[in-house]
């Protein structure tokens, strides 16, 4: 951890530098300058709907970080940073139109809900009452159903506030949706800070006892989301346990230790080192698919609990959050049938996801911690990218 919180520090100093170069000048993004160094959000077409609904895509940026996010699925269709030269490169995997992200995104950059990862066999029982939720990921449900949050139009709001400058996003979640019991009513908050760091809030409250598991699903490739294999970016994760699954990816309920196995990412090491290793879970996930418990357990304000470093443009981030949970997929069923939004072809193994989260199938698993919601009680998770180089 102490490693983290210095990488933290020397991520907001490298981005606060980054700030003080681009300050004034004009950013791609345009909008309106704002006193502290921030910029208005702008608001674009994006395309439209078979239903009709018109869909945008929002441009901001702050303290050298540049977002780009549509209103449907809470999509960051791009994020571009800097690397140690002040180049800029979008890395966040995407597509350049609204149809390619309606017939066969991968959750590329989407906002995940009601249920992150998978709830197996699409059942749970909560409070005696037996619920069938939408089954879209073989006999289990994935990412919330075939129809869940990715795949919403939400209503957005800009915001200026001191320094930072960002988008709400407002979902209503009709009770039933999918299966899942109690309207829920959702609202994500994206603040890109005037160090450039992409913060996340999420909120939702039900007029029914649910259960709630709000995520993203950003592929990251710190290199530029073209330029191939991840399996040479460095990664620390501060978990000394994961949550192995079954051949379904359905975790057991048991929580290994990582020592000694190809999960132990709590000293630095390349994702690709041991993504070839022999290990039944490997085989299980096509390379790492699983959640690591993450030691600090859910804690009321963000802590660091992941560093991605990728050596050949000097590119960092590191994730804090509130969650008690993240989900390392390394990008293994991308499969060459994608072409992405820099014209290039995405292969297995070309970006990797790193969702906070509580633990998949936690509904059906009493000994997680407990993902259900009751009226009268707010959800609330936090989760910070800081950018460094
Ligand atoms: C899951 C993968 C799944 C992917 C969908 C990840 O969060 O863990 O199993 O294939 O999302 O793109």
């Amino acid at each position: 951890m102490e490693l983290n919180r210095r990488t933290v520090i020397a991520g907001a100093a490298a981005a606060g530098i980054a700030a003080t170069t681009l300050g004034g000048t004009a950013h791609a993004t345009g909008g309106t300058a704002h006193p502290t160094g921030g910029r208005t959000p702008v608001r674009k077409p994006f395309g439209t709907l078979a239903d009709g609904t018109e869909v945008h895509s929002w441009s901001l940026s702050n303290g050298g970080t540049r977002l780009k996010v549509l209103s449907y699925g809470g999509i960051v269709q791009s994020l571009e940073i800097p690397d140690r030269h002040g180049r800029y490169e979008n890395v966040s995997l995407g597509f350049d139109d609204l149809a390619d992200y309606v017939a066969k995104s991968p959750y590329f950059g989407a906002l995940i809900g009601r249920f992150g990862n998978r709830i197996g066999k699409g059942r749970f029982t909560l409070d005696g009452t037996a619920h069938q939720i939408d089954v879209n990921d073989g006999e289990n449900t994935l990412h919330g159903g075939s129809r869940g949050f990715d795949k919403r139009v939400w209503d957005v709001e800009p915001f200026t506030k001191g320094s930072d400058v960002g988008l709400r996003l407002y979902h209503t979640s009709v009770d039933g949706e999918m299966g899942y019991p109690g309207t829920l009513r959702v609202k994500v908050t994206y603040t890109l800070t005037r160090h450039g760091d992409w913060r996340i809030d999420y909120e939702a409250t039900t007029d029914r006892a649910t259960v709630v598991n709000l995520t993203s699903h950003v592929y990251w490739n710190l290199a530029g989301e073209d330029s191939g294999s991840i399996h040479g970016h460095q990664l620390k994760i501060a978990g000394s346990r994961y949550t192995p699954v079954d051949s379904g990816l359905i975790p057991t309920g048991e929580l290994a230790r990582v020592a000694g196995t190809p999960f132990d990412f709590r000293r630095t090491k390349t994702v690709g080192e041991d993504i070839r290793v022999a290990h039944q879970q490997l085989l299980y996930g096509q390379g790492f698919d699983h959640n690591w418990v993450l030691d600090k357990g859910i804690t009321a304000a963000p802590v660091p609990v992941a560093t991605l470093r990728d050596p050949s443009s000097g590119r960092t981030m590191t994730i804090s959050t509130t969650e008690p949970g993240l989900q390392f997929y390394s990008g293994n069923f991308l499969d060459g049938t994608l072409v992405g939004s820099g014209g290039t072809v995405y292969r297995q193994g070309d970006a990797l996801c790193l969702e906070t989260q509580h633990f998949p199938d936690s509904p059906n698993k009493p000994s997680f911690p407990s993902t259900v919601l009751r009226p009268g009680q707010t959800y609330r998770t936090t989760t910070v990218h800081s950018f460094g180089r």
